[in-house]
């Protein structure tokens, strides 16, 4: 069974419920009609009638709920929560509801701190900083983690490494600059995110241009500070590092660079030292591999909220949006 089959399976045994924001985007009615026929999640439609009416025809919109965010008896309740949570930062009823209503993307994650639904997908027409920061601000990390960052699921075809060919790249849309606490923190949370979505166990390489100090440079140091940071917060991780990524897949290049790894040779969760090399890596991959690269998935929030990107298809948003239910299912 293809991934994302597996992933519409356990959707389907616990549905959730998923706003999709961008009624301004018809891709956004083909997937909310698709969801819909495969019965893997609830979908509401944040749109005034207007728009729904211009953007949302021809599609078979039975079983979406619609809420128009100027005429919602949940308004003031929504106003509320946005005025509790930002009045620190200067945030006024007035200016909660300016933002709301300008922004949809507040609206969707102010329904789902108030416990109206239970994940976000957007970013078909956004960029992923106006994507992800509404989420930042209003529902926050979880308890105990510090930094948000954003992993891709990638499956590559016809692939003896990883876990036949399913990968976990991390941190590949967030954080720009990554310290090595944050790094250790990105490891363990991609380790739990490998193990929930491919059921099996994860096995976390921290990349470098260098393995196991055959180089010497600030940033090697650092995701070798990242290595002891994990091993002595995560000891349950399976990790190490720093490690090439040749070392980290290949075993015949891991007996030669990494001897006695439990990891090198066998890495299928792959941390990446910064944003550009996380960023660049997995179109490497996606591009010339011609692997499906499913994300960016966020981690570390409250809630879920997942981008897309703004090339994606409808099938594209059904993917996100079954893999957004089934972290909302744990
Ligand atoms: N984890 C947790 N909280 C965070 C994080 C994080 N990684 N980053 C910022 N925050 C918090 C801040 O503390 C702040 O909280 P506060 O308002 O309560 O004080 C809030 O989020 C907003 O932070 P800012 O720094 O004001 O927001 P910024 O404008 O820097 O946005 C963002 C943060 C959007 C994540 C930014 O770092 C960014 O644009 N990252 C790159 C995104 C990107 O372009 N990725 C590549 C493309 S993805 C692709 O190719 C598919």
């Amino acid at each position: 069974m293809a991934f994302i089959d597996d992933i519409k399976a356990k959707a389907k045994t616990d549905i959730k419920t998923i706003v999709l924001p961008e009624s301004m985007d018809k891709r956004t009615y083909e997937a909310a009609e698709k969801i819909l026929k495969e019965g893997l999640a609830k979908i509401i439609l944040i749109g005034t009638p207007e728009e729904i009416a211009e953007n949302g025809k021809g599609f078979d919109l039975t079983g979406v709920t619609v809420v128009d965010p100027f005429n919602d008896p949940n308004k003031q309740k929504y106003i509320d929560k946005f005025v509790e949570l930002r009045a620190k930062k200067g945030v006024t009823p007035e200016m909660a509801k300016e933002q709301m209503e300008k922004d949809y993307m507040y609206y969707a994650c102010l329904m789902c701190k108030c416990g109206d639904a239970d994940g976000v997908v957007s970013g078909a027409c956004h960029s992923t900083g106006n994507t992800i920061r509404p989420a930042l601000q209003l529902l926050k990390t979880k308890p105990g983690i510090s930094s948000v960052s954003g992993f891709f699921l990638m499956e590559v075809p016809n692939c003896e490494y990883g876990e036949h060919g399913l990968f976990v790249f991390a941190d590949c849309a967030v954080m720009p600059e990554v310290n090595a606490e944050q790094m250790a923190e990105v490891a363990a949370l991609a380790a739990e995110s490998f193990e929930s979505l491919v059921g099996a166990p994860a096995k976390v390489a921290m990349l470098s241009f260098s393995t196991k100090g055959s180089a010497k440079a600030d940033c090697v140091t650092k995701v070798q500070e990242a290595v002891a940071i994990a091993h002595e917060k995560y000891p349950n991780v399976t990790l190490d590092g720093e490690l090439q990524l040749d070392a980290a897949l290949d075993p015949t290049v891991a007996a030669l660079k990494a001897p006695g790894s439990e990891v090198a040779g066998h890495a299928n969760t792959l941390i990446f030292p910064g944003l550009e090399a996380g960023n660049i890596g997995y179109k490497l991959v996606q591009r010339l591999a011609k692997a499906e690269a499913y994300g960016p998935v966020l981690q570390g929030l409250a809630m879920p909220v997942n981008d897309l990107s703004r090339g994606c298809s409808a099938d594209d948003i059904v993917g996100v949006v079954a893999m957004t239910a089934v972290q909302a299912q744990g």
